[in-house]
C-alpha cells in the first residue's frame, strides 16, 4: 500500500509572510503523521522563506512551474538549478492554467520533465481536459495525447520519479468535483497508459493524484478509489485547518485499509 501524497498549490497566493505562517501552520499541523506524503508548492518568491521553515520536517517543497534550460537569456523565466539550490524536492510542471493562459505545450512540458529529472526534481506532470472536451466525449483521447506527449523519451527509471496528476479543468476552482467513479475512471485509463508503457510493476508504483475542488468533506470518497493515490489541492491548500484535514482525511482512510 502507497502513503498517500497530498500536495497543496498555492497559486498566486500569499506574499512571504503569510507562506511562512501558513507552512508554519501545516508543519505544526502534520508533524505527528508519518502515514503520508506532504507537498506544498508556494509562488516563486516564498520558496527560499518555506524551504527554511520546512527544513527537517515531514514536509516537502515543491515549485510550481520552471523553465527547461538551466540558465540564460530568459527574462522572468526560473531555472531547475535555481528552485533545486533553495531545496525544492517537487515541480508541478503542465498545469491547466499554464497551458490555457501561457500556451504551453505537451511538447514543452516534456522539454521540462526531462529538464527536471537531470536535476532530481520530482516532477508532477498535469494532464486533464476541459469542459468541452468532456462534453465531445472526447476526454480519454486528450488526456492520452498529453500523456504520450508530456512523457515522452521517458525510461522506466524516469517514470518511477515523475508523479501525475488529473486535473479536470471543469473542475479546478468551480467547486464541481469530479464524481469518485468520473476520477477512477480516468486514473485506471492512465494506470493502463502506464502499464502498457512501463509494464505492471512499473505502473502499479505511480502516483496518480486528484486535482479539482477537493476538500476535507470529499478527500475520504475520493482516495478510497483504487487508483486515486492522493490529491492536488488548490483553494483548500491556503488554509492550515482545511489542507492539515485534507492530509488527515486521506491518511486515516488509507490506514483504515480502504484500499
Ligand atoms: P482547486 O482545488 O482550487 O479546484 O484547484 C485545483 C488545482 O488546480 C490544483 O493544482
Amino acid at each position: 500500500m502507497k502513503k498517500p501524497l497530498i500536495a497543496g498549490n498555492w497559486k498566486m497566493f500569499k506574499t512571504a509572510d503569510e507562506a511562512v505562517s501558513l507552512a508554519q501552520g501545516i508543519k505544526a499541523g502534520t508533524y505527528k503523521n508519518q502515514d503520508a506524503l506532504v507537498v506544498v508548492c508556494p509562488p516563486f518568491t516564498a520558496l527560499h522563506a518555506v524551504c527554511k521553515v520546512l527544513q527537517g520536517s515531514n514536509v516537502s517543497v515543491g515549485a510550481q512551474n520552471m523553465h527547461p534550460e538551466t540558465e540564460g537569456a530568459f527574462t522572468g523565466e526560473i531555472s531547475p538549478a535555481m528552485i533545486k539550490d533553495l531545496g525544492c524536492r517537487y515541480v508541478i510542471l503542465g498545469h491547466s492554467e499554464r497551458r490555457q493562459f501561457f500556451h504551453e505545450s505537451d511538447t514543452f512540458v516534456n522539454e521540462k520533465v526531462k529538464t527536471a529529472l537531470k536535476y532530481s526534481l520530482i516532477p508532477i506532470v498535469c494532464v486533464g481536459e476541459t469542459l468541452a472536451q468532456r462534453e465531445a466525449q472526447s476526454h480519454l483521447t486528450v488526456v492520452k495525447n498529453q500523456f504520450d506527449v508530456s512523457l515522452a523519451d521517458l525510461g522506466k527509471e524516469d517514470i518511477l520519479k515523475c508523479v501525475i496528476a488529473y486535473e479536470p479543468v471543469w473542475a479546478i476552482g468551480t467547486g464541481k468535483t469530479a464524481t469518485p467513479e468520473q476520477a477512477e475512471q480516468m486514473h485506471a485509463y492512465i494506470r493502463r497508459l502506464l502499464t502498457e508503457k512501463f509494464g505492471a510493476e512499473v505502473s502499479a508504483k505511480i502516483y496518480i493524484l486528484y486535482g479539482g475542488s477537493v476538500k476535507p468533506d470529499n478527500i475520504a470518497i475520493l482516495i478510497e478509489k483504487p487508483n486515486v493515490d492522493g490529491a492536488l489541492v488548490g483553494g483548500a491548500s491556503l488554509k492550515t485547518e482545511s489542507f492539515c484535514a485534507i492530509v488527515d482525511g486521506a491518511t486515516e482512510k488509507c490506514s483504515a485499509g480502504a484500499k
